[in-house]
């Protein structure tokens, strides 16, 4: 079976999610127009595991304009939507996943996304690059190599690759200027905060807001929180970025200090176990919790689970869970990452400047993998450049440029 969607009865919604989406991705528009001309993926296979909502389906589709023949899967159970899976299928590109699947499901869609046999990954969290290098090894005869669109994947490849187990080269998009600066910061600041708020129907002004990490996500989150009238506390484990938190202007302290204080509590690092069972005990009666960061392992949810003594649908995707103390805590979409699985995810002009970066990366992967070592390899600045100067260029904006003199002065070091 060249697909396995929920229903693809639901295509005409997903073609108009994508269109809209395409309506505001210039970059990706450009590349599709290049790529139908060139070709330059012409029989190149691609697997591609990443979010399936609209931005990804386009990204898949300018692929596919560009000649790849493309299979297609999500990256996690709660965040493919099932008429945008449905239009991919239509437009006859092998797509393997729905929303809601359980987690064997969800592994066997990888295995079946890789069963392509492909030469090029486009990865999310590394999930594609663990299975062929542990279930199914046997799909990566005609690997060339990928590139990885988060931080926690590229965590995960390093780590593969200082033990020397990585069998192909993979580009760290996630560490682009035009992938982390903006994507991580605006996307995932602006976008968890439509989830929390679309999700909850609450006011975020006058509310304490918990954010866990000062890091591209968590940042980004908690400026997006003060920004939205909250008094905002940040937890870190790290003196420099508390610093940098204390220094923009938020309350710095430890988890157990900031649980009792909390009204809703947002956790973005990709470690695990941030907010604990024992912080859970000592939050207000009604307190919200939430996670962004790539794994649901943020906030220990088996413990919840375990130490609950009543559980209740609070809302759609909001379930509650009353601990020994008599108090409830109110976890959006079962603590996986809250943008995705229960929203829309980043908004399409900020995917516009990640999927840039992924579909040159892709290229580069395509002309370089020969003379590539089995490692994790950084986006050239030539492809930061030439995306950042697109990307104002579509927005209308020019910048200036170094005179001939002021080039002399910055190469010069006699005074
Ligand atoms: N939801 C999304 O759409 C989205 C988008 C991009 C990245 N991510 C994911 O979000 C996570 C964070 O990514 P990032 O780019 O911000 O990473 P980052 O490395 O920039 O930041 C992580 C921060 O968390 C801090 N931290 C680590 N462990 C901690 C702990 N136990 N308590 C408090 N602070 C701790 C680190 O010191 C660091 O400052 C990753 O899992 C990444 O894959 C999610």
């Amino acid at each position: 079976m060249e697909y396995q969607v929920r229903d693809i009865s639901l295509a005409p919604l997903g073609w108009q999610k994508i269109n809209w989406v395409k309506n505001n991705m210039p970059l990706l528009r450009g590349l599709e127009e290049e790529f139908l001309k060139t070709k330059p993926f012409q029989g190149i296979k691609i697997s591609l595991s990443v979010h399936l909502e609209a931005k990804t389906a386009y990204l898949s589709l300018v692929l596919a304009a560009g000649g790849a023949e493309m299979s297609v899967t999500g990256s996690n159970v709660l965040s493919t939507q099932d008429d945008v899976a449905a239009a991919l299928a239509d437009a006859g590109l092998k797509v393997f996943a729905y929303h809601g699947a359980t987690e064997e499901e969800y592994y066997r869609h990888i295995e079946m996304c890789l069963e392509h046999k492909p030469n090029i990954l486009i990865d999310d969290g590394a999930d594609l690059v663990t299975m062929l290098h542990t279930k199914r090894p046997d799909l990566a005869a005609e690997i060339w190599g990928g590139c990885e669109e988060t931080t926690t994947g590229v965590i995960r490849l390093k780590a593969m690759a200082r033990q020397g187990v990585l069998k192909f080269p993979m580009v760290a998009v996630n560490d682009a200027d035009c992938k982390h600066l903006f994507d991580n910061r605006y996307g995932t600041g602006q976008s968890t905060w439509d989830s929390i708020m679309r999700n909850t129907n609450l006011i975020i002004a006058a509310k304490k807001v918990v954010v866990v990490g000062y890091g591209w996500c968590s940042r980004g989150i908690a400026m997006r929180a003060a920004a939205l009238g909250a008094n905002v506390i940040v937890t870190e484990i790290d003196p420099i970025k508390a610093i940098e938190a204390k220094m923009d202007g938020f309350d710095v302290m430890p988890m157990r200090q900031a649980a009792p204080l909390g009204d809703i509590f947002v956790t973005a690092t990709g470690c695990c176990k941030t907010i604990t069972v024992e912080h859970m005990m000592k939050m207000k009666d009604g307190a919200i919790l939430s996670n962004a960061g790539h794994f649901d392992s943020e906030i220990d949810m088996a413990g919840l689970k375990e130490a609950a003594v009543a559980t209740k649908e609070a809302r759609k995707n909001i379930t509650g869970y009353q601990l020994t103390s008599g108090n409830w805590v109110n976890v959006v979409a079962e603590g996986r990452l809250v943008n995705i699985a229960a929203a829309d995810g980043h908004p399409a002009e900020i995917m516009d400047l990640s999927f840039a970066v992924q579909a040159l990366s892709a290229m580069y992967i395509k002309d370089h993998h020969k003379e590539l070592e089995n490692t994790v390899i950084d986006v050239s600045d030539e492809i930061d450049s030439v995306i950042a100067r697109r990307k104002l260029a579509a927005w209308g904006v020019e910048i200036d440029k170094l005179t001939k003199e002021q080039e002399d002065y910055l190469n010069s070091w006699e005074v």
